[in-house]
């Protein structure tokens, strides 16, 4: 079983973000059932732990709300991250989530990153600001990120192009999961789940 993450940091209520992270998600399970895995889908939506990340940020540590989502994330296998565009960057939301994540619990992870705007002209703010983040958090990135600018949702070119950046970006995802088996998949390594045999250790 998969256990894969959505953090949005979308702030309207309905949040085309959180859609485009639900769209994400849908092409990635889809994906990794073809393959025939199993996969548990969480989604988190970042304004309402606004005010949580802000304590964090302040104090250094994290109400239980807030500490039990970054549990999840750290014992996720795959993460999927979707932020608002503002002022041609990440949100100070989302950042501010990232930065109080636990130190090295995105290491060696999949992500995959996605953003949605109001302009077509800042799809590139993935690529200059998302990506680096997240590559400083060690995480592995997939080579597709998802842009969505509002007019993608609206008109019938725009929504397929969406759809077969959804489906690529999914399935990129699902399959650096699934290659990434048994470390990534099965979660954090054990390092007592297989102790030698006493009888072995008297033997040498
Ligand atoms: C403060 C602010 C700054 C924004 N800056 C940009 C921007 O630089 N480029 C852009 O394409 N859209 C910008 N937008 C539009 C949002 O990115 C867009 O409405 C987004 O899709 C909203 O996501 P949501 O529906 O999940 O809340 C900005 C919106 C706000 C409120």
């Amino acid at each position: 079983m998969t256990r894969l993450m959505v953090v949005s940091a979308g702030l309207s209520q309905p949040s085309s973000t959180r859609l485009l992270g639900e769209r994400l998600a849908d092409a990635t399970r889809s994906s990794i059932e073809a393959g025939g895995g199993t996969v548990a889908v969480e989604v988190v939506d970042l304004r309402d732990l606004a005010h949580d990340v802000v304590n964090n940020v302040l104090t250094g540590f994290p109400a239980p709300a807030l500490a039990r989502v970054l549990e999840q994330i750290a014992a996720a296998q795959a993460l999927i991250a979707v932020t608002p565009i503002f002022n041609a960057s990440y949100s100070g939301l989302f950042k501010s989530f990232f930065d109080v994540l636990t130190p090295d619990s995105l290491r060696g992870k999949p992500v995959l990153i996605g953003a949605t705007g109001g302009s077509q002209r800042h799809s590139l703010a993935l690529e200059h600001a998302v990506r680096p983040l997240f590559s400083y958090l060690r995480a592995v990135v997939v080579p597709t990120s998802v842009y969505a600018a509002s007019s993608d949702w609206g008109t019938a070119d725009g929504s397929s192009a969406l759809a077969e950046r959804i489906d690529r970006a999914g399935a990129e995802l699902a399959d650096l999961v699934t290659r990434m088996a048994p470390t990534a998949a099965t979660g954090p390594v054990d390092p007592f789940a297989n102790p030698p045999s006493f009888l072995d250790l008297l033997g040498r």
